[in-house]
Protein backbone atom coordinates (compact mmCIF):
# COMPACT_ATOMS: atom_id res chain seq x y z
CA UNK A 1 0.00 0.00 0.00
CA UNK A 2 2.61 2.37 0.82
CA UNK A 3 4.56 1.38 -2.23
CA UNK A 4 1.51 2.35 -4.21
CA UNK A 5 0.89 5.30 -2.76
CA UNK A 6 4.47 6.61 -3.08
CA UNK A 7 4.49 5.62 -7.20
CA UNK A 8 1.20 7.27 -7.24
CA UNK A 9 3.07 10.68 -6.16
CA UNK A 10 5.48 10.07 -8.09
CA UNK A 11 3.46 10.17 -10.70
CA UNK A 12 1.44 13.60 -9.88
CA UNK A 13 4.20 15.53 -9.73
CA UNK A 14 5.33 14.07 -13.31
CA UNK A 15 1.62 14.19 -14.95
CA UNK A 16 1.32 17.98 -13.32
CA UNK A 17 4.82 19.32 -15.11
CA UNK A 18 4.23 20.27 -18.80
CA UNK A 19 7.69 18.02 -19.43
CA UNK A 20 7.55 15.82 -22.07
CA UNK A 21 7.50 12.81 -19.75
CA UNK A 22 4.76 14.35 -18.30
CA UNK A 23 2.81 14.34 -21.87
CA UNK A 24 4.27 10.70 -22.68
CA UNK A 25 2.77 9.98 -19.30
CA UNK A 26 -0.59 11.60 -19.59
CA UNK A 27 -1.17 9.30 -23.24
CA UNK A 28 -0.30 6.48 -21.88
CA UNK A 29 -2.45 6.48 -18.48
CA UNK A 30 -5.29 8.45 -20.79
CA UNK A 31 -8.50 9.31 -18.80
CA UNK A 32 -6.68 7.73 -15.36
CA UNK A 33 -4.15 10.20 -15.09
CA UNK A 34 -4.44 12.49 -11.72
CA UNK A 35 -4.92 15.83 -11.55
CA UNK A 36 -5.50 18.76 -9.03
CA UNK A 37 -9.22 19.05 -7.32
CA UNK A 38 -11.25 21.23 -8.36
CA UNK A 39 -11.12 23.35 -5.42
CA UNK A 40 -9.40 22.92 -2.53
CA UNK A 41 -6.96 24.83 0.05
CA UNK A 42 -10.01 27.80 1.10
CA UNK A 43 -8.82 30.60 3.19
CA UNK A 44 -10.74 33.02 3.95
CA UNK A 45 -9.22 36.35 3.30
CA UNK A 46 -8.65 39.39 5.82
CA UNK A 47 -9.64 42.69 4.75
CA UNK A 48 -5.80 44.17 4.89
CA UNK A 49 -5.46 41.31 1.41
CA UNK A 50 -8.84 41.53 -0.40
CA UNK A 51 -7.86 44.35 -2.47
CA UNK A 52 -3.98 42.67 -3.36
CA UNK A 53 -4.87 39.35 -3.58
CA UNK A 54 -7.94 39.93 -6.34
CA UNK A 55 -5.67 42.25 -8.46
CA UNK A 56 -3.09 39.35 -8.10
CA UNK A 57 -5.16 36.65 -9.22
CA UNK A 58 -7.88 38.11 -11.74
CA UNK A 59 -5.90 36.68 -14.61
CA UNK A 60 -5.48 33.56 -12.82
CA UNK A 61 -8.16 31.61 -15.03
CA UNK A 62 -6.58 31.90 -18.29
CA UNK A 63 -3.79 29.60 -16.84
CA UNK A 64 -3.22 27.28 -20.07
CA UNK A 65 -3.13 24.77 -17.12
CA UNK A 66 -7.14 24.31 -16.46
CA UNK A 67 -8.50 23.67 -19.25
CA UNK A 68 -7.12 20.26 -20.05
CA UNK A 69 -7.97 19.56 -16.25
CA UNK A 70 -11.53 21.03 -15.96
CA UNK A 71 -12.33 19.27 -19.27
CA UNK A 72 -10.63 16.04 -17.94
CA UNK A 73 -13.96 15.93 -14.77
CA UNK A 74 -16.41 17.68 -17.42
CA UNK A 75 -16.20 14.78 -19.89
CA UNK A 76 -17.15 12.60 -17.34
CA UNK A 77 -19.91 14.53 -16.47
CA UNK A 78 -21.09 14.81 -19.76
CA UNK A 79 -21.23 12.02 -20.40
CA UNK A 80 -22.90 10.24 -16.78
CA UNK A 81 -25.22 13.21 -17.97
CA UNK A 82 -26.03 11.76 -21.54
CA UNK A 83 -26.49 8.14 -19.77
CA UNK A 84 -29.45 9.78 -17.82
CA UNK A 85 -27.64 10.05 -14.18
CA UNK A 86 -28.96 12.95 -12.26
CA UNK A 87 -26.52 15.95 -12.61
CA UNK A 88 -27.63 18.55 -10.08
CA UNK A 89 -25.30 21.08 -11.49
CA UNK A 90 -26.77 20.60 -15.67
CA UNK A 91 -30.06 19.70 -14.56
CA UNK A 92 -30.61 22.85 -12.56
CA UNK A 93 -30.08 25.12 -15.93
CA UNK A 94 -31.95 22.67 -18.10
CA UNK A 95 -35.15 23.10 -15.50
CA UNK A 96 -34.51 27.35 -15.62
CA UNK A 97 -34.21 27.35 -19.28
CA UNK A 98 -37.36 25.35 -19.97
CA UNK A 99 -38.98 27.17 -17.71
CA UNK A 100 -38.58 30.28 -19.53
CA UNK A 101 -40.66 29.00 -22.73
CA UNK A 102 -39.22 30.92 -24.82
CA UNK A 103 -39.15 30.27 -28.58
CA UNK A 104 -37.65 27.35 -30.72
CA UNK A 105 -34.49 29.44 -32.21
CA UNK A 106 -33.89 31.96 -29.27
CA UNK A 107 -30.47 33.10 -28.87
CA UNK A 108 -28.34 32.24 -25.43
CA UNK A 109 -25.00 33.16 -25.03
CA UNK A 110 -23.00 31.79 -21.69
CA UNK A 111 -20.25 34.35 -20.13
CA UNK A 112 -17.42 32.22 -18.90
CA UNK A 113 -17.92 29.32 -20.97
CA UNK A 114 -15.01 27.62 -20.21
CA UNK A 115 -14.67 25.17 -23.62
CA UNK A 116 -18.11 25.52 -23.84
CA UNK A 117 -19.42 22.38 -22.53
CA UNK A 118 -23.14 23.65 -21.83
CA UNK A 119 -23.53 23.39 -25.39
CA UNK A 120 -23.85 19.93 -25.27
CA UNK A 121 -25.86 19.70 -22.33
CA UNK A 122 -28.30 22.55 -23.95
CA UNK A 123 -28.06 20.10 -27.02
CA UNK A 124 -28.94 16.66 -25.43
CA UNK A 125 -32.31 18.54 -23.35
CA UNK A 126 -33.44 19.52 -27.36
CA UNK A 127 -34.34 23.36 -26.21
CA UNK A 128 -34.25 24.37 -29.63
CA UNK A 129 -31.98 27.71 -28.25
CA UNK A 130 -29.25 28.94 -30.36
CA UNK A 131 -26.00 28.66 -28.15
CA UNK A 132 -23.23 30.90 -28.04
CA UNK A 133 -20.14 31.37 -25.33
CA UNK A 134 -17.22 33.96 -24.59
CA UNK A 135 -14.67 33.91 -21.90
CA UNK A 136 -11.59 35.73 -20.83
CA UNK A 137 -9.28 32.82 -21.20
CA UNK A 138 -7.75 32.17 -24.59
CA UNK A 139 -6.83 28.46 -23.95
CA UNK A 140 -10.62 27.98 -22.85
CA UNK A 141 -11.76 29.26 -26.21
CA UNK A 142 -9.32 27.49 -28.21
CA UNK A 143 -10.18 24.42 -27.08
CA UNK A 144 -13.83 25.45 -27.43
CA UNK A 145 -13.29 26.17 -30.75
CA UNK A 146 -11.96 22.96 -30.97
CA UNK A 147 -14.93 20.78 -30.03
CA UNK A 148 -17.17 22.75 -31.37
CA UNK A 149 -16.23 24.03 -34.90
CA UNK A 150 -20.05 25.29 -35.71
CA UNK A 151 -20.62 27.66 -32.46
CA UNK A 152 -19.47 30.85 -32.16
CA UNK A 153 -16.99 31.58 -29.04
CA UNK A 154 -15.43 34.46 -28.45
CA UNK A 155 -12.41 35.78 -26.17
CA UNK A 156 -14.15 38.61 -23.79
CA UNK A 157 -14.03 39.70 -20.39
CA UNK A 158 -16.95 39.78 -18.74
CA UNK A 159 -17.00 43.39 -17.56
CA UNK A 160 -16.56 44.94 -21.19
CA UNK A 161 -18.48 42.59 -23.11
CA UNK A 162 -17.85 44.05 -27.02
CA UNK A 163 -21.74 42.70 -27.64
CA UNK A 164 -24.23 45.41 -28.46
CA UNK A 165 -27.31 46.10 -26.12
CA UNK A 166 -30.08 43.41 -26.24
CA UNK A 167 -27.60 40.79 -28.40
CA UNK A 168 -29.23 37.65 -26.99
CA UNK A 169 -32.50 36.77 -26.08
CA UNK A 170 -31.02 34.83 -23.19
CA UNK A 171 -27.62 35.55 -21.11
CA UNK A 172 -25.80 33.14 -18.86
CA UNK A 173 -23.36 34.05 -16.48
CA UNK A 174 -21.87 31.18 -16.08
CA UNK A 175 -20.43 29.89 -12.95
CA UNK A 176 -17.86 33.24 -12.92
CA UNK A 177 -19.10 36.46 -11.27
CA UNK A 178 -17.61 34.51 -7.91
CA UNK A 179 -13.96 34.93 -9.83
CA UNK A 180 -14.25 38.81 -10.55
CA UNK A 181 -13.85 41.39 -8.48
CA UNK A 182 -15.44 43.94 -10.18
CA UNK A 183 -18.49 41.83 -10.11
CA UNK A 184 -21.46 44.93 -10.35
CA UNK A 185 -19.78 46.00 -13.17
CA UNK A 186 -20.19 42.35 -14.55
CA UNK A 187 -23.35 42.07 -13.85
CA UNK A 188 -24.74 45.22 -15.54
CA UNK A 189 -22.70 43.82 -18.62
CA UNK A 190 -24.82 40.96 -18.52
CA UNK A 191 -28.20 42.86 -18.29
CA UNK A 192 -27.02 45.53 -20.62
CA UNK A 193 -26.13 42.73 -23.39
CA UNK A 194 -29.58 40.14 -22.96
CA UNK A 195 -32.92 40.89 -24.49
CA UNK A 196 -35.04 39.47 -22.25
CA UNK A 197 -33.44 36.64 -19.60
CA UNK A 198 -30.32 36.94 -17.52
CA UNK A 199 -29.43 33.97 -15.48
CA UNK A 200 -26.55 33.64 -12.51
CA UNK A 201 -25.83 30.53 -12.10
CA UNK A 202 -23.84 28.62 -9.54
CA UNK A 203 -23.78 31.63 -7.25
CA UNK A 204 -22.49 31.21 -4.01
CA UNK A 205 -24.26 33.47 -1.26
CA UNK A 206 -24.01 33.86 2.40
CA UNK A 207 -27.04 34.56 4.19
CA UNK A 208 -27.23 37.78 7.46
CA UNK A 209 -23.30 38.08 6.91
CA UNK A 210 -21.33 40.08 4.94
CA UNK A 211 -19.79 38.88 1.00
CA UNK A 212 -16.72 36.92 1.96
CA UNK A 213 -13.60 36.48 -0.05
CA UNK A 214 -11.40 33.60 -0.24
CA UNK A 215 -8.00 32.44 -1.86
CA UNK A 216 -8.35 28.91 -2.71
CA UNK A 217 -6.93 26.60 -5.61
CA UNK A 218 -9.43 25.60 -8.63
CA UNK A 219 -7.67 22.98 -10.74
CA UNK A 220 -4.39 23.41 -8.60
CA UNK A 221 -4.33 27.32 -9.77
CA UNK A 222 -4.17 29.65 -7.06
CA UNK A 223 -7.62 32.22 -7.39
CA UNK A 224 -10.16 34.03 -5.41
CA UNK A 225 -13.95 33.21 -4.90
CA UNK A 226 -16.51 35.20 -3.65
CA UNK A 227 -19.34 34.46 -1.49
CA UNK A 228 -21.66 37.13 -2.26
CA UNK A 229 -24.43 38.50 0.73
CA UNK A 230 -27.29 37.11 -1.18
CA UNK A 231 -29.11 40.21 0.20
CA UNK A 232 -26.88 42.88 -1.62
CA UNK A 233 -26.65 40.32 -4.80
CA UNK A 234 -29.90 40.78 -5.24
CA UNK A 235 -29.71 44.40 -4.83
CA UNK A 236 -27.31 44.83 -7.72
CA UNK A 237 -29.50 42.54 -9.85
CA UNK A 238 -32.39 45.36 -9.30
CA UNK A 239 -29.80 48.13 -10.22
CA UNK A 240 -29.15 46.41 -13.10
CA UNK A 241 -32.70 46.51 -14.52
CA UNK A 242 -32.47 42.81 -13.90
CA UNK A 243 -36.21 41.41 -12.05
CA UNK A 244 -35.82 38.12 -9.45
CA UNK A 245 -38.52 35.86 -11.11
CA UNK A 246 -37.26 32.35 -9.87
CA UNK A 247 -34.24 30.87 -8.03
CA UNK A 248 -32.95 27.32 -8.16
CA UNK A 249 -31.28 26.38 -4.87
CA UNK A 250 -28.28 24.12 -5.86
CA UNK A 251 -26.88 23.40 -2.13
CA UNK A 252 -27.86 24.99 1.12
CA UNK A 253 -26.45 24.79 4.72
CA UNK A 254 -28.95 26.73 6.72
CA UNK A 255 -26.73 26.69 9.92
CA UNK A 256 -23.86 27.93 8.10
CA UNK A 257 -25.87 30.30 6.31
CA UNK A 258 -24.45 29.82 3.02
CA UNK A 259 -26.18 28.05 -0.43
CA UNK A 260 -25.47 27.90 -3.79
CA UNK A 261 -28.14 28.84 -6.00
CA UNK A 262 -29.27 29.81 -9.86
CA UNK A 263 -31.15 33.20 -10.24
CA UNK A 264 -33.15 33.71 -13.37
CA UNK A 265 -34.02 37.51 -14.05
CA UNK A 266 -35.99 39.26 -16.21
CA UNK A 267 -35.25 42.21 -18.12
CA UNK A 268 -37.11 44.82 -17.03
CA UNK A 269 -37.91 47.81 -19.51
CA UNK A 270 -35.34 51.24 -18.75
C1 LIG B 1 -15.91 27.93 -12.67
S1 LIG B 1 -15.69 28.15 -14.40
C2 LIG B 1 -17.36 27.95 -14.96
C3 LIG B 1 -17.48 27.22 -16.25
C4 LIG B 1 -18.92 26.98 -16.72
N1 LIG B 1 -19.55 28.19 -17.13
C5 LIG B 1 -19.74 26.30 -15.66
O1 LIG B 1 -20.73 26.89 -15.19
O2 LIG B 1 -19.41 25.17 -15.28
C6 LIG B 1 -15.46 29.92 -14.48
C7 LIG B 1 -15.17 30.41 -15.89
O3 LIG B 1 -15.23 31.84 -15.86
C8 LIG B 1 -14.18 32.34 -16.64
N2 LIG B 1 -13.88 33.72 -16.20
C9 LIG B 1 -13.31 34.13 -15.05
N3 LIG B 1 -13.22 35.46 -15.03
C10 LIG B 1 -13.76 35.92 -16.17
C11 LIG B 1 -13.94 37.20 -16.73
N4 LIG B 1 -13.54 38.32 -16.11
N5 LIG B 1 -14.55 37.30 -17.94
C12 LIG B 1 -14.95 36.19 -18.61
N6 LIG B 1 -14.77 34.94 -18.15
C13 LIG B 1 -14.18 34.80 -16.93
C14 LIG B 1 -13.04 31.37 -16.41
O4 LIG B 1 -12.06 31.45 -17.42
C15 LIG B 1 -13.78 30.05 -16.40
O5 LIG B 1 -13.87 29.50 -17.67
Amino acid sequence: MILIAYMRSICRGMLSSSSRLGKLLRRILGKRGPYPDVSCDYELLQDEDMVGEQARLRTSWQSPEIPQRQRFLVDSQLSAHKRGVATPVFDVLVKALRALSVPAGSSVLEIGCSSGYYSEVLASADLGLVYSGCDYSPAFIEMAEEKYPDIAFDVQDATELRYADRSFDIVISGCCLLHIPEYSVAIAETARVTGQYAIFHRTPVVIGRSTEYFRKKAYGVETVEIHFNEEEFIGLLTQSGLRLVATYTLDESIPEGSACRTYVCRKVLM
